[in-house]
């Protein structure tokens, strides 16, 4: 079958027509994908870069760990599918029994696994996965949906690590990639009384003026801006840090009122400096950081906010590609883009 396989420890990525046909083997289905989505994890793992090499993948893999498909095969002792269910998958895979797994918090399982790194993943015809990781998608939410929950469900755990302190307050979001943007989209839907958003690039700065936030530069005083917007609460109620850049957080920390919330999200390539004395101390800020999705709370907040059309993503969909043009997508990827799909059932252009 087709694949996008990153074939050894170096940049670049193989499209292969001749990949070695997936089964289903036992508490595994074997799933027809429709959809995949790109991140930026997978730019950095077609340049190879410093952040890719430390996933330390099994090599060669399939690369994808954001898709949707039809289950097409069940292995032994699967019961929770059927052939024909329509599922999203989940990336990570945990091991179920390290005491993070065993007590809640399996997110930060210390023996994560992840899909299109250590085992085949979804930028092919078809991939087996354990069954575990698959989530039924509702009769209302289509197939290209199914293949942003992965994204989206970042950014739904990015609220739910907030607290949920959207509603009726001032939220203030730094960087409108695709995770920013749907962190902006559910602070809306959840009724936060002013987004404000800070992004440089003009395509995705248009794409948040669409979802009616208020735009800023990082160039701009935003510590200001947001101050004045707050009046007497003396700055933004929560702030997420979306970007991964370099030396962003002196404004966050400065825009947020004393006891405010400071969420990141973005993965910077080295340490921050925090100045803990006025900050976190003197003013009293809570900072907290996610990865991946709660399990299984942010699938099914997601999935809810979804079924009951609260919440639309197929918005952020700007491009969609057969799996033949995997290099154009991955380039894509740093130009004037929203989310880039591959859909293997897609003529080649
Ligand atoms: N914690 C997790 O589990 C997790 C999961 C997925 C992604 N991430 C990280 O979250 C970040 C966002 O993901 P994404 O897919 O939306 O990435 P992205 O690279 O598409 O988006 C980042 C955005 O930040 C903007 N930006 C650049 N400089 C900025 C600045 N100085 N101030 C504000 N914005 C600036 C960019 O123009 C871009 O639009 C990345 O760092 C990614 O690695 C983390
Ligand atoms: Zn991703
Ligand atoms: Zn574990």
């Amino acid at each position: 079958m087709r694949a996008v396989v990153k074939a050894a420890a170096e940049r670049g990525i193989e499209i292969r027509d001749d990949w070695r046909e997936p089964e289903a083997g036992p508490g595994e289905v074997l799933i027809q994908v429709a959809a995949a989505s790109l991140c930026g994890t997978d730019r950095e793992l077609y340049e190879w870069s410093a952040s890719a090499q430390a996933f330390a993948l099994d090599l060669p893999a399939v690369l994808g760990h954001e898709g949707s498909g039809t289950v097409i095969g069940l292995g032994e002792g699967v019961t929770s599918f059927k052939i024909g269910d329509r599922v999203a998958m989940e990336s990570h895979l945990v091991c179920g029994e390290c005491h993070a797994c065993r007590s809640g918090s399996a997110h930060t399982c210390e023996r994560t696994r992840i899909l299109g790194m250590h085992i085949d993943g979804v930028f092919a015809e078809r991939v087996a996965v354990p069954a575990d990781i698959c989530v039924l998608l509702p009769e209302q939410v289509s197939l290209e949906t199914g293949a942003l929950l992965e994204g989206a469900g970042v950014a739904m755990h990015a609220i739910q690590r907030s607290g949920y302190a959207v509603a009726g307050q001032n939220v203030l979001i730094n960087g409108c990639g695709p995770v920013g943007l749907v962190i902006a989209k559910l602070a809306l839907v959840l009724g936060a009384a002013n987004v404000v958003a800070v992004e440089p690039n003009p395509f995705r700065q248009q794409q948040a003026r669409a979802l009616g936030v208020t735009v800023l530069h990082p160039q701009d005083d935003v510590a200001a801006m947001c101050r004045e917007i707050a009046g007497t609460r003396g700055g933004f109620d929560v702030a997420f840090e979306v970007s991964g850049v370099r030396g962003v957080l002196p404004p966050l920390f400065e825009a947020l009122r004393r006891e405010a919330t400071l969420v990141t999200i973005g993965h910077p390539g080295e340490p921050a400096a925090i100045d803990i004395a006025q900050w976190i101390n003197k003013k009293g800020i809570t900072l907290r950081g996610i990865y991946g999705r709660r399990l299984w709370e942010s699938w099914d907040q997601l999935l809810l906010l979804v079924q009951s059309e609260r919440l639309t993503l197929d918005w952020l969909v700007t491009h969609r590609l057969p799996l033949e043009q995997a290099d154009e997508a991955i380039d894509l990827l740093s130009g004037d883009a929203g989310k880039v799909l591959l859909v293997p059932g897609l003529a080649s252009s």
